[in-house]
């Protein structure tokens, strides 16, 4: 069967190896998603094993409906009894960008009309619709005329992996964290440093990575398993492989943080997931202050990119950090995402690479900053841009 896995803009290509990784077949890359071949199983170990999808979806029809009253009988043709029952609640989900259907309100409601019409005519009961947790969620995607019926398999994103139960200042999504360590193609063995952690969502992403830990290891609820066809039996074997599978690793990873508090936070955060259990070197520490850890490795990191506090000039900030790295952190690697782009050029290293992505709603770039050892390198990477 096809499925469809959702991720964030720039991550395909990452998201597809993972599925190739985790045996897809048929890997098509789509903006924001990528549809491949597999069955039951492989779409319950979608959503225990991948680090940057959002969520897996599982195509039901797909149809071109000219008014809305075609939307309705086409969706009709589909036997909801397969999927919902008249004691279970769902919710239809639209992304509609069509001019024949303007209001995607509409089209949902038509999809919600004849569903329950359905249900209704052959049960004598309908099922509830409940947007905050339903039982089943339903996509509906129209582009012009061209429609298709989705159920979302992960329920809720599969970003919410349930270690964070403590926030930071502005924490990154899982899925973009995890993306961005597939992005710098770090090797898993060089040392893994995050100077300004926050919750400490790099680090924990990398000590699964390095651990082998499924990102959805301790996540208790996942969409399938509301669904009809539910194969407790294949998803218990896959959460039992996911903890034979778990690795030991001797890579150093450590998270700095200059607030005390933070990086309590984060240490708990960490501490949620058995697996990685003594992974990571919580410390708290000012990155304009410290030394590196290690003779060479690898930075990844979201510095602030407004600053609520004291010095109130973030172009400086940056300008410090780029300092910082030129002066005391040669023979690293650094990967720097952030929203500020003004701020992003004050570090004065040129960068090798610049990747546009989005954090949250914020256009985004992810520049890649080797810090050479050697003269002659690290002046010719190190030259005002
Ligand atoms: C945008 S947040 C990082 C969010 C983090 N990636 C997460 O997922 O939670 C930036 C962090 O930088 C920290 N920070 C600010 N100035 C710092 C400094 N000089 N040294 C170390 N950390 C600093 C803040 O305390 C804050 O936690």
């Amino acid at each position: 069967m096809k499925l469809v896995a959702r991720t964030l803009a720039g991550l395909e290509e990452v998201l597809a190896k993972e599925i190739e990784e985790i045996g897809g077949t048929d890997i098509e890359i789509f903006n924001r998603a990528i549809e491949y071949q597999g069955d039951v199983r492989l779409m319950y170990k979608s959503n225990l094993w991948l680090r940057t999808a959002i969520d897996v979806l599982l195509p039901l029809s797909k149809f071109t409906a000219n008014s809305e009253e075609e939307l309705y009988e086409k969706v009709q043709k589909i036997n909801w009894s397969n999927y919902i029952t008249s004691e279970k609640t769902f919710s239809i989900t639209p992304i509609v960008h069509s001019s024949v259907f303007t209001h995607s309100h509409y089209a949902s409601l038509k999809v919600k009309d004849a569903i329950v019409d359905q249900l209704r005519e052959k049960k004598g009961r309908r099922p509830n619709v409940n947007t905050e947790n339903p039982d089943v969620k339903i996509m509906l995607r129209i582009s012009e005329n061209k429609c298709s019926i989705l159920l979302n398999s992960s329920g809720q994103s599969l970003f919410k992996r349930g270690y964070r139960t403590y926030g930071g200042e502005a924490p990154i999504n899982e899925v973009l964290a995890a993306g961005i360590i597939g992005l710098s193609e770090w090797d898993g063995k060089t040392p893994f440093v995050d100077p300004m952690c926050g919750s400490g969502t790099f680090p924990i992403e990398a000590a699964m990575k390095v651990r082998n830990v499924a990102p959805g290891i301790i996540r208790e609820e996942f969409g399938f398993m509301s669904w009809l066809d539910y194969r407790e039996d294949i998803w218990e074997l896959l959460q039992y492989e996911a903890k034979f599978a778990v690795k030991s690793s001797k890579t150093k990873i450590f998270a700095y943080d200059k607030s005390r508090q933070t990086i309590r936070t984060a240490e708990m955060n960490a501490d949620s997931i058995e697996e990685i259990k003594g992974a990571i070197d919580f410390e708290m520490k000012d990155f304009f202050k410290s030394e590196k850890p290690t003779e060479d490795g690898i930075i990844i990191t979201n510095p602030p990119y407004e600053i609520r506090i004291k010095t109130n000039n973030i172009e400086m900030f940056y300008e410090l950090i780029g300092n910082t790295l030129k002066h005391k952190w040669t023979g690293y690697d650094a990967w720097i995402i952030s929203s500020n782009l003004d701020a992003l050029k004050r570090l004065g290293l040129r960068p090798k690479k610049k990747i546009p992505l989005f954090n949250a709603q914020l256009e985004s770039k992810l520049v890649h900053l080797p810090l050479y050892m050697g003269s002659k390198k690290a002046k010719k990477n190190t030259e005002e841009e």
